[in-house]
């Protein structure tokens, strides 16, 4: 195949080409050269939202983690284990504490509400010794709270119980341990805010959960 066009439009002709290509390449060379990607440090912004991030979680965390316990998850939904403060305005007569409305709200979440506990992880109220001997003994229990190894009715639990000296009043620890001594087939004894107010002073140095061991030294000498 042969080019028909007239020589003078065909023919190479090197001045024209040499400028143009002289032209281009000035105009390349001038711009900088590409980025690349590779090893260069993150924007300032990225450091400062990530330890932004990382204080709210810590803070979130420690806010609603629940202290990582099995408990909350054994709470009725939208229930707290909160305590029940019964509000009086002064000169008013403080209306008498429900004993079965402190175990509902705070107690029952463990203990359930027919006081059976819950196999392998709380212990029985109804029956227990613990609950129905003296009357130190659950009020020292309630005040301070309960760790290790414990035996109720013939069954072995090693759990923790929390304390409750510092959340619920003189009052409604009475009125709980009360309607707990005399439900479920329980019948012991009343407790009144005056036995809690004695030991509540007497143990107020006390910082730790009681043991089983320590509570039974304690009733042996009494
Ligand atoms: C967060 C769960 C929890 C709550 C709430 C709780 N307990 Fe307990 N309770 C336990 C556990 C666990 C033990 C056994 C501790 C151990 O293994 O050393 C226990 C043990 C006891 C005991 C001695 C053992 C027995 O079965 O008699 C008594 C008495 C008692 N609790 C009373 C109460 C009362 C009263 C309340 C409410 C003011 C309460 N508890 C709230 C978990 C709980």
């Amino acid at each position: 195949m042969s080019d028909k066009r007239p020589e003078s439009e065909w023919r190479f002709r090197p001045e024209e080409e040499k400028h143009d290509i002289y032209d281009l390449h000035r105009q390349a060379f001038r711009e900088p050269p590409e980025p690349r990607e590779g090893l260069e440090p993150p924007p300032w912004w990225l450091w400062i939202i990530s330890v932004l991030l990382i204080f709210w979680a810590g803070f979130y965390l420690g806010r609603y983690g629940g202290t990582f316990g099995p408990y909350v998850h054994l709470l009725e939904e939208g229930k707290t284990a909160a305590p029940v403060t019964t509000v009086s305005k002064p000169g008013e007569t403080k209306p008498t504490v429900d004993g079965a409305h402190v175990y509902a709200s705070v107690c029952a979440a463990c203990h359930q509400s027919n006081g059976q506990g819950l196999p392998g992880a709380f212990p029985p109220l109804a029956g227990s010794d613990w609950l129905l001997k003296d009357p130190e003994t659950p009020i020292r229990i309630v005040l301070n709270g309960l760790q290790g190894s414990i035996e109720v009715r013939g069954t072995t639990y090693n759990n923790v119980m929390p304390e409750w000296g510092s959340k619920l009043s003189n009052e409604e620890i009475a009125a709980v341990l009360t309607h707990e001594r005399t439900s479920w087939g329980n019948s012991a004894e009343e407790i009144t805010p005056d036995m809690v107010d004695k030991i509540r002073k007497e143990t107020s140095d006390r910082t730790t959960p009681w043991t089983a061991e320590e509570l039974e030294k304690l009733r042996v000498q009494e």
